[in-house]
């Protein structure tokens, strides 16, 4: 993974197995543009098909993870443009990346910011962390997940009135609910975050993709055919190397060296 500075998403590797994306528009909180999608799906692809990188980790500023999509841009769009060019199809690239991706929220994460923050497969937030779908302000609504995700998330009552009130909520709710692992210090998110990300770095990169696979799958069948791909999953995770190191290791009492095969 190059680390070169593009215009709108800076790359970095805190650590040789962790990619970090930082958002960067800092003059437009963060808004989401299409450059910036863009150049967003290019690295966290760039990041999954990376042999070093284990885990990723997405954040925005102190100030704005994300302000939501970049009403500038959006606001003279008409109907035939947006249905024609499925506008926000390309948001939902993020959702087949096969590594694990860590949000570290501080500030604003607003209608298409709190839909991207929903995204990352583990989200940890700063107490000024705010998350809110405003778009009924706007006269629209969410349309990169939010009334979707959400709702398996924290239910249809709460999800109805952020929906229709626009109303924002706080890190604590965020916490509450489960939208959120957790809530760390001032300061540190982006910290904790690379260290949740270089932990999963540290383990079997194919057990590490099934488990994030299987979780995935509850939100998308029902529990039986999820049990099952579940237990088809972990039978398969018998033919790597890394299951008879992990065991071994055990066994050995000594620490395991995963290969990733
Ligand atoms: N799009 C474009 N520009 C934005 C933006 C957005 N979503 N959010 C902030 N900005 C810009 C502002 O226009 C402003 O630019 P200028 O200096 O050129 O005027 C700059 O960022 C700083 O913003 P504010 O001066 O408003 O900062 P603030 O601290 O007073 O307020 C805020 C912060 C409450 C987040 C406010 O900026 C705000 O309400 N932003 C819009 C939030 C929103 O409605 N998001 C949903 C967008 S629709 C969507 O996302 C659809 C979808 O589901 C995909």
């Amino acid at each position: 993974l190059s680390t070169d500075t593009s215009r709108n998403v800076l790359i970095s590797r805190p650590e040789p197995s962790v990619a970090l994306l930082t958002l960067n528009r800092p003059k437009a909180l963060n808004a989401l543009n299409s450059a910036l999608f863009g150049e967003l799906n290019a690295a966290l692809e760039e990041a999954d098909e990376d042999g070093d990188i284990g885990a990723i980790v997405l954040t925005g500023s102190d100030k704005a993870f994300a302000a939501g999509a970049d009403i500038k841009e959006m606001k003279d769009k008409q109907f035939a443009d947006a249905y024609k060019s499925n506008f926000l199809v390309n948001w939902t690239r993020m959702s087949s990346i096969r590594k694990p991706i860590i949000g570290a929220v501080s500030g604003y994460a607003l209608g298409g910011g709190c839909e991207l923050a929903l995204m990352c497969d583990i989200l940890l937030a700063s107490p000024t962390a705010t998350f809110g779908q405003p778009e009924i302000k706007l006269g629209v609504i969410p349309g990169a997940g939010g009334t979707q995700r959400l709702t398996r998330i924290i239910g249809k009552a709460r999800t109805m009135e952020l929906v229709l009130t626009g109303r924002n909520f706080t890190a604590d709710e965020a916490e509450r609910w489960g939208v959120v692992s957790r809530i760390v210090r001032e300061g540190s998110v982006v910290d904790e975050a690379v260290k949740v990300a270089s932990r999963i770095a540290g383990f079997g990169r194919v057990s590490v993709q099934a488990g994030k696979e299987a979780v995935n799958v509850a939100f998308e069948t029902t529990l039986e055919q999820g049990l099952k791909y579940e237990r088809r999953l972990f039978h398969s995770l018998f033919a790597t190397a890394d299951q008879k190191e992990g065991m071994a290791a055990f066994t050995e009492k000594r620490n395991a060296q995963f290969k990733g095969e």
